[in-house]
């Protein structure tokens, strides 16, 4: 795995990875992040108002769609474990969970307000498209919001982060499931999700696709106690010039 996109096998891999972690997701991320991960998704889900039109991108078993309170939610997941998950858990007169990428988004064209890709976007085979397809489906004046464990260039923060996430998380995440789920794992599945986070770009990285494919105001903040940062793009108004 490496910055120019996984392989289709390794991709594969990262999705069995999240099915066989699912029954006990919610809580190793909770232990991982010393409580922050669902704080981190709340703040990031106030950004969509009751009135908007919501998607998702890696939607995963439903960990941050429950905390979004608008009126019409499209969540898209590859995996068919998780969606099917999601499907049961989420409020049906809001959420409708489709089965998809990000990089084909089976949604029409200017139909959402909103796009959250919260913990997923690293997981992207070809994020130039897939930032691309969030342009296609966005209303002009949309805005998207990517959110990941923050991921700093350099400097000590850097290595204590890499520390954590390499290290620190696979064997707290062993210590989380316990004996009779650990007995069950070919390999540790969090030694896959640390090498999806020694894959994924910076920040910088991703606001220069934002701004190739057209959006304004793109800019990064730092979510709580700054472990994870949240990248945003706005799709600019039609001109009512021409
Ligand atoms: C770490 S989970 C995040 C789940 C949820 N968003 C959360 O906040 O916990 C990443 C999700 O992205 C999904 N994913 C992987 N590749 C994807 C792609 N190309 N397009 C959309 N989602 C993808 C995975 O199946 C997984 O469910």
């Amino acid at each position: 795995m490496d910055s120019r996109g996984m392989t289709s096998e390794e991709w594969l891999g990262v999705i069995e990875a999240m099915d066989s972690v699912e029954p006990y997701y919610d809580r190793v991320n909770g232990l991982i992040t010393l409580g922050l991960a669902d704080k981190w998704r709340r703040d990031v889900a106030a950004r969509a108002g009751p009135e908007d039109v919501v998607l998702e991108l890696g939607s995963g078993p439903g960990s941050f769609a429950r905390h979004l309170a608008s009126k019409k939610i499209y969540c898209v997941e590859p995996s068919r474990h998780l969606a099917d998950v999601s499907r049961k858990s989420l409020p049906h007169e809001q959420v409708t969970v489709i089965r998809g990428v990000g990089e084909t988004i089976p949604l029409a064209e200017e139909s959402v307000d909103k796009v959250f890709c919260s913990f997923s976007f690293r997981d992207f085979r070809d994020r130039p498209k897939g930032i691309s397809e969030m342009f296609r489906v966005l209303r002009p004046g949309g805005e998207v919001f990517i959110t990941d464990v923050a991921k700093p260039p350099s400097g000590p923060m850097a290595k204590l982060l890499d520390i954590h996430v390499r290290h620190m998380v696979p064997v707290l995440a062993r210590i989380a499931v316990g004996p009779d789920v650990r007995a069950l794992w070919d390999r540790n599945p969090y030694r896959t999700f640390a090498e999806t986070y020694d894959a994924f770009g910076f920040t910088a990285v991703y606001e220069g696709l934002l701004k190739d494919r057209g959006f304004s105001e793109v800019g990064t903040e730092f979510l709580r106690m700054k472990g994870a940062t949240m990248t945003r793009g706005r799709k600019p108004w039609k001109s009512t010039y021409s």
